[in-house]
């Protein structure tokens, strides 16, 4: 395991990723986002590894959002290698084969919610709060959110969020199909961790092809998102949980996965 400064990763069935950078209300900066995409590299390797949780440190923040002082310093190539490297973490995790839950404790603000956005789902505290500010800094969204943002909650919102740079609570955000879930601040990580264990109660394998299949959506025209989910579909009749999984319907009893 990599040595990380702003990250504690807890690693078990449900591993737990948790940005530890209080004092900047977990802002991300180059190390961070390093040290993030070091990890996953981690959690990709390890096949014992089901489902992976996304989380800030302290009671104030899940991200919020790009490092804005080391941003200030940033040349223009500097901003574009900043991006890249934004927009690859997310993408890294939107490739990990396993659900990623993002659990938002307080604010998640431009890099912190394009960050919870890559995940698969997203649980959030009472105490959450969303948005797009960069607007406000003469910024635009530069880790993916222009794009996502509009993929979750449609273009009106989209556009209410990033060109007013306005902020949304975890109510609205949960109305607007943003977020998942919403929760008492203190229950966040152990109602989390429910929804993980619901999730590894579940094939692995078929949960892999759903993954792939879900970000085609956002990755591919229509047509060719369709194909994709017929290939994605006839792959899992490769695998021993879609024998298991349709012989336990036809038995009437619970399936036993193999996860493959
Ligand atoms: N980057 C760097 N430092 C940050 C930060 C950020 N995004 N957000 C907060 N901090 C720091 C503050 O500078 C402050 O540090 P000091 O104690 O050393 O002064 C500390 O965290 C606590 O913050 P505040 O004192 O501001 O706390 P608050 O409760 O008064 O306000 C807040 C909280 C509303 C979230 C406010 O901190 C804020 O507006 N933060 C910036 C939010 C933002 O604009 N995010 C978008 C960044 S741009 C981006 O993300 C681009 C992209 O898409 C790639």
């Amino acid at each position: 395991m990599t040595h990380l400064e702003n990250l504690i990763f807890e690693t078990g069935e449900i591993s737990l990723l948790t940005i530890n950078r209080p004092k900047a209300l977990n802002a991300l900066n180059r190390q961070v986002i390093e040290e993030m995409t070091r990890t996953l590299r981690d959690v990709r390797d390890d096949q014992t590894i089901r489902v992976l949780i996304v989380t800030g440190a302290g009671e104030r923040a899940f991200v919020a959002g790009a490092d804005i002082a080391a941003m200030s310093e940033m040349s223009p190539i500097e901003g574009l290698e900043f991006s890249r490297l934004g927009h690859r973490l997310m993408q890294d995790i939107e490739d990990l084969p396993i659900p990623v839950i993002a659990a938002v404790n307080g604010f998640a603000l431009g890099g912190g919610l394009e960050l919870a956005m890559a995940c698969d789902l997203i649980v959030a505290g009472e105490n959450a709060r969303f948005g797009q500010p960069e607007i406000n800094l003469g910024l635009i969204p530069g880790f993916g959110g222009t794009q996502r943002l509009a993929h979750r909650v449609g273009q009106a919102r989209a556009r209410q969020l990033i060109m007013l740079g306005e902020m949304i609570d975890a109510k609205t955000a949960c109305e607007w199909g943003l977020v998942n879930k919403v929760v008492s601040s203190n229950q966040l990580l152990a109602e989390t961790r429910d929804l993980a264990a619901k999730l590894i109660a579940k094939s692995g394998f078929a949960l892999r092809q759903a993954k792939a299949a879900l970000r085609a959506s956002f990755t591919m025209e229509e047509d060719a998102g369709l194909r994709f989910e017929q290939s994605a579909f006839g792959l899992t009749f490769s695998g021993a949980d879609r024998i298991e999984g349709t012989k336990a319907f036809v038995e009437k009893r619970e399936p036993k996965w193999q996860h493959r």
